[in-house]
């Protein structure tokens, strides 16, 4: 039986961890919740998990909660809110494993936490590593702790790799296209949420899905799947399969190809990471090769899509540049969907965080000192943005 915590339990992620959790209440059991301000869900959640403890980001949401659940007889639940309490949550000794599925840089402090206590990890959160890759990957080894990948890719990449590191020669990462593929670039530079919110394979929340469509989220991903996999940056490939059935494919020393394939559906590698090393019965039905259909798989335009390049290039620098681009991409995301700015000033945005935020090693300081300066630098080009839209003097993107 394992004992796990779920952080981000009430996002896309989350709701499905529970789901399979629910499914095989024989081999988990869900101990902790957090979430930044959803207490109605998470009281809910308590109730159907008979869970011990809930940790909010938000001081508020965790009052409410708190009340809720002594109205319900439940004042037994331990209930933390505010600064510190996801993060020690997430470090409770009565767990075994943490799933770490907050959104964003915010997921970072979770899942150091969680790593500090000798606990492994379910990463979903793959911003842990895009930020504080080089503090995870040191953390983890000190701990002794596993990161098990949660990201469909990442997850289809760790089943290739084991036993095999040595054959390996390259990764390749699948990437839908998301809803602009095979578009002029045009389209996506002027897109309004409307646009981006098309999703064509995968179910996801609204956030990671304008990163899909950016292909910002894929470009995180080759960050995340160097510091998994200890995989220098030229050997890490995208390539767009429309499809979303193959994850990921294993390039071989002797030049053969190993491709892992599976339905669209997050709660596959959910399950495997929490039955690791195990594997469980199908937590989805299983899709025979006679259900795949074609599968296309073709380069990525990356004049197109220019969020992508940024990623490796944020990546190779290292520090704290994939923080500065990460934090101006998260700010500049939520002003786009606020329908503030078209969708090509994400990437913009993004840039000019990378370019003018100072380089400095990444320790942990200087990762959240990059953060905030980014997020700064992002608000105030997304203010101009607006000026200049409304035709304001002098205003200029
Ligand atoms: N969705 C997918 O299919 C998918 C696939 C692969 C990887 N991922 C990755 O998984 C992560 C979560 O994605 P998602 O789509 O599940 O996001 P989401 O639907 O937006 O949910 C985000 C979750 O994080 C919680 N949260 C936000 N800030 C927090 C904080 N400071 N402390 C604790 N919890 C916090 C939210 O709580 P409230 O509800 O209270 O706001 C919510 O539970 C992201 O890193 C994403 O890239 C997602």
């Amino acid at each position: 039986m394992k004992r796990v915590v779920v952080v981000g339990a009430s996002g896309s992620i989350g709701r499905q961890t529970l789901e399979v959790a629910r499914a095989r209440r024989d081999r988990i059991r869900v101990v902790g919740l957090a979430a930044l301000r959803d207490d109605a869900f998470l009281v809910e959640a308590a109730r159907a998990f008979d869970v011990a403890a809930l940790a909010f980001a938000d001081a508020e949401a965790a009052r409410r909660a708190e009340a809720r659940l002594r109205s319900l007889g439940q004042g037994d639940v331990r209930v933390e809110g505010g600064p510190g309490a996801v993060a020690r949550l997430a470090a409770w000794p009565e767990a075994d494993l943490v799933v770490s599925a907050a959104w964003g840089a915010a997921g970072l402090e979770a899942t150091l936490a969680a790593l500090e206590a000798g606990h492994d990890v379910a990463l979903a959160n793959k911003e842990s590593l895009v930020v504080g890759g080089e503090l995870v990957v040191r953390l983890a080894r000190a701990r002794g702790a596993r990161l098990l990948p949660v990201d469909s890719e990442h997850s289809a990449a760790f089943q290739l790799w084991q036993g095999r590191a040595h054959e390996m020669r390259r990764l390749w990462l699948t990437a839908s296209g998301g809803p602009f593929h095979g578009r002029p670039r045009q389209e996506l530079e002027q897109a309004r949420p409307a646009e981006a919110l098309r999703p064509p394979t995968w179910r996801m929340g609204a956030r990671i899905t304008v990163d899909s469509a950016t292909l910002f989220n894929k470009g995180l991903e080759v960050i995340e799947a160097h510091w998994l996999f200890g995989l220098p940056y030229e050997a890490i490939e995208v390539v767009v399969h429309p499809e979303s059935r193959v994850h990921a494919i294993a390039e071989l020393k002797d030049g053969s190809f190993l491709a892992h394939v599976g339905p669209p559906d997050m709660r596959l590698p959910i399950q495997y990471a929490l039955s690791w090393p195990e594997r469980w019965e199908p937590a989805v039905e299983p899709e025979p090769p006679t259900g795949w259909g074609a599968l296309r798989f073709q380069p990525v335009d990356r004049e197109a899509f220019p969020a992508l390049d940024l990623c490796y290039e944020a990546g190779r620098r290292g520090g704290t540049a994939p923080a500065a681009l990460n934090a101006a991409k998260e700010e500049a995301v939520l002003a786009f969907l606020a329908g503030r700015i078209p969708l090509g000033e994400v990437v913009r945005t993004a840039e000019e965080a990378l370019r003018r935020v100072a380089w400095r090693p990444a320790t942990r300081e200087a990762l959240l000192l990059a953060d905030a300066e980014a997020r700064a630098l992002a608000r105030e080009r997304i203010a101009r943005c607006e000026g200049y839209a409304r035709g304001e003097e002098g205003a200029r993107p």
